[in-house]
This record gives C-alpha cells, structure tokens and sequence, in this order.
C-alpha cells in the first residue's frame, strides 16, 4: 500500500463511522477497521475527522474582469484551495465572439497543465453562439469531458451578457446532450435603471451597489430561469443564490419534481448587506451582492432542509488598489470576492457548532457537487474513487488573516473570522499536497477531470 490513514472518522454523506483507508496507485483500495497491511507511509488519525476532499465548483482563476483581472492565478489559487481542503476546482472560461469552446480551454489547460495543485474542470461562459457553431461544439465539448456550461444574465456592458433566446437554445442543446447550464441570474436592465438613478444623484458608496440590485433584482431572473427550466423540461444550475424569493421559487420547482439545482456561497451565510456600510465596503463588492437577514436566514433554513445543493466560492478576489478604483463611485469596483480556501473550513465549523451536520457539510461541498457535474471518481470516500482526503482537526482554533492564507491577494473579507476545527492535511489522489499550515505540493500535480454526462 502507498498510504494507510488508520483510526479516523470517516464522513461520507450518510454516515460517519470510525474505519482505517487504505490508498494505492491514487485510489482507495481498502475501507475497514484495523486494517492489517503494509504501507509506505501509515497516518493515525486518531481524533481527526477523515472527509473526502471538497469540490470547489465555482471560480474565477487569472479572469480578464472589471478592467483587470482577478488575483489569483491558476498556480496561487489552486495552491490555496488545497490548503483548505479542495481537491477540484472548476473555473470559468468567459468565450467571446469568434472563440470556440475548445479553443479556449484548451488554452486554459495548458496553463494549468503546469501550475495547477489541484484538479480542475471547465464550465464554459458562453457569450456568443457564433451563428449556431457553438452549439454544434458543444458535442465535441461533452465528448471531451466539459459537461456544463454558463449563462450570465448581467453584465451586459462587459459583453458578457446572454439573452434569453440564447438562454434557451443553450438549455434545450445541453438537455439533448446530457450537459447543464449554469446560470447567473440577475436582471440587467434594472440594473441598469438603477445605476443611472443613483449615479446621478450622487449617491455612489458601496451601499449603492447592494440598492442597484436588491432581492427583487435577483428574484426575476431566478423566477425566469425556473421558469424556462419548467417550460423547456431542461436542466439548470442557478450559481451563487442569495436570495429568499428566487430559493422560494427553486424549492417550488424541486418540490414539483423539475431539475432545478441551486448553489449558494459562504458569504451569503455569513454576511449580510450591512457590510457595504462599512469603511471598506467596496471590499465586498461581488454580484450578486449580500442581501438582508430574511435572505440569509432562509438560506440557512434550506441548507438544513436539503434543498440547497451545493455551497461552492465564486473565488474572484482584486487586490485592494483595484478596489480603490471604486471608492468614489461603486460601479468601478471590480465585483468579486475571495474564499477558495475557506470554503471547506466554514462549512465545516458550522457542522461543528451543530447548525448541520457534518454529512451535510460533505453533501453540499463534496458529493453532490461531484455528482451533479459528473465527476465519477470523486466527491466521497469509497472504495475505487480518487484518495482526495482530507484530515480534520474538529479541536483546532483558526483565526481567518490575508496573511496565513495561500493565495495572492492582499485582503479578505474573511479577516479576523474564527473558526472550530480546521484542515491539518489534503491528499490529492494519494500524495500530501497540504501539511499543517504548509503547501507541500508540486504546480502540475493537478490533473484535468474528464466529466461525464451526469445523465
Ligand atoms: O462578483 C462576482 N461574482 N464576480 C465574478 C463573476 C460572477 O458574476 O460570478
Ligand atoms: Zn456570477
Ligand atoms: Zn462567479
């Protein structure tokens, strides 16, 4: 055996019990308790919560965004996902008008051919269809493993928007192939309207960027998403929900049997809209923007009931002299914010102050993301899948700072958060790529994951 972790609890979706793992060639050969075989190298995890490795379905890595592009590479955000216990990132690719969806990632794979620390996936953007061939490729694309691809509803001005024709025609060829779309829902146009209110009134603090698209902003794309899903009997993902009349209208969907998946993110659990009063509110500047404690609490409500699917990043952090462009006019900050490498230790603090359970903390973060996008080797701890593990200490007091984490920016909305229990190691397919407070990897030990259609 390559590497034996003895004594853990294991936590899958389902269960926790206390078993030893036994890993070769990348796998988990072996699950059982007192295990009696040779390994190179035998870990007791005595004490220690033993979890697969998180699923990080949404980030922004090295993105041409906002006047710049976002602070994290492929090699320093992948350097901080596994120190925090993500064992696969999926990135977003925005393709423009002429570029075709292979072309692009292919570009992105080279990079991350040598500086990736973890695995990694594609959810293709889509902005422009190409006169139809994009939807032609799209094929191509699922044969090559990229099963999912975006919709943004905004960003109209970057050129980044999609219209609902589109939206439709995406939807029913991603239905036809087994794939998904993920979809960013705010409503731009009153967006828009908004903008042109405030901006001429004078009225441009980070305050304004939460009043330009408050719930109902977001509630009509959500209503309009769930509405196509229903009506074209297609598939959707609606990323970073945060707010409670769009969730309303996704758990009547799911409730009523539609295949309508939703995302939230830890920042919409733990911050409200009173933080664009702050000081340094444009530091959380990311759209959609934190919304009020209704919002918040009926997403706590839906994460413990089983209707959220999955909590991923949306990690799109700028350095703060970016984010100073804005700090007389909001709708200059470049929107995003930071939280690849927190997103596992959040969630699973909120499992170990009792408000879900661990199992559900690995559901969201690790098994149904997995599921969903067709990752087949990953996303629980069971014999055959991938040896992404990841070694917990429940007992161990971490104070969230831009300066213990492993990323290149240079602040985080999650200064000073503290949290109960954290990652001690991350295996990636067997080999430790995190060692209590260190990266102990190599850029390039991450692999490309060939999805299959989840269908
Ligand atoms: O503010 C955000 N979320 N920036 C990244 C792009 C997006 O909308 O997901
Ligand atoms: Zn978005
Ligand atoms: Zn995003």
């Amino acid at each position: 055996m390559d590497l034996l972790i003895k004594n853990g609890k294991v936590v899958t979706a389902k269960e926790s019990f206390i078993a030893d793992i036994a890993v070769k060639d990348g796998k988990i050969v072996a699950i059982g308790s007192e295990l009696s075989m040779d390994a190179d190298k035998i870990v007791d995890a005595t004490g220690k919560l033993v979890l697969p490795g998180a699923l990080d379905v949404h980030t922004h890595l090295a993105m041409p965004f906002g006047g710049t592009v976002s602070a994290d590479s492929y090699l320093s955000g992948t350097r901080a996902a596994a120190c925090g216990g993500v064992t696969t990132i999926f990135d977003y690719p925005v393709q423009r008008k002429g570029q075709t969806i292979l072309g692009l990632c292919g570009e992105k794979k080279e990079v991350l051919e040598k500086e990736a620390c973890v695995d990694y996936a594609f959810h293709c953007c889509i902005t422009d269809l190409n006169e139809g061939q994009i939807l032609e490729e799209m094929e191509e694309a699922v044969n090559k493993g990229i099963t999912s691809f975006k919709c943004f509803l905004v960003y109209k001005k970057e050129g980044m928007m999609t219209d609902d024709g589109t939206l439709a025609r995406l939807m029913l060829r991603a239905k036809e192939l087994g794939a998904m779309v993920n979809v960013h829902a705010e409503n731009p146009d009153l967006i828009d309207l908004n903008n042109e209110k405030f901006l001429s009134e004078g009225k441009t603090s980070a305050w304004y960027h939460y009043m330009s698209r408050p719930e109902f902003v977001a509630a009509e794309a959500d209503k309009r998403v769930v509405h196509w899903a229903k009506n074209l009997d297609a598939p959707v993902y609606i990323v970073h929900m945060s707010d409670k009349e769009g969730l309303e209208e996704v758990i009547k969907a799911k409730e009523a049997g539609y295949e309508v998946y939703v995302e939230t993110c830890p920042q919409y659990l733990e911050f409200t809209c009173d933080v664009y009063k702050r000081e340094d509110g444009r530091n959380f500047i990311c759209s959609p923007p934190m919304k009020g404690q209704e919002s918040m609490d009926a997403l706590w409500t839906a994460l413990k009931a089983g209707y959220i699917d999955t909590v991923a990043t949306d990690h799109c952090p700028f350095q703060s002299y970016e984010k100073d462009w804005g700090k007389d006019d909001y709708t200059k900050v470049p929107n995003g914010c930071a939280g690849i490498e927190n997103l596992y230790p959040y969630m699973l603090d909120a499992a170990n102050s009792g408000k879900i359970t661990f199992e559900r903390a690995v559901e969201v973060c690790s098994t149904n993301p997995a599921k969903i996008f067709g990752c087949s080797n990953k996303g629980s701890l069971a014999i055959g899948k991938d040896a992404d593990i990841v070694i917990y200490d429940p007992e161990k007091d971490f104070t969230i700072s831009v300066n213990n984490m492993h990323s290149d920016y240079d602040h985080t909305i999650w200064e000073g958060k503290k949290v109960h229990g954290y990652p001690l190691q991350t295996y990636l397919r067997g080999k430790l790529v995190y060692d209590n407070g260190e990266y102990v990897g190599t850029p390039g030990d991450g692999k490309y994951v060939h999805r299959v259609p989840a269908k």
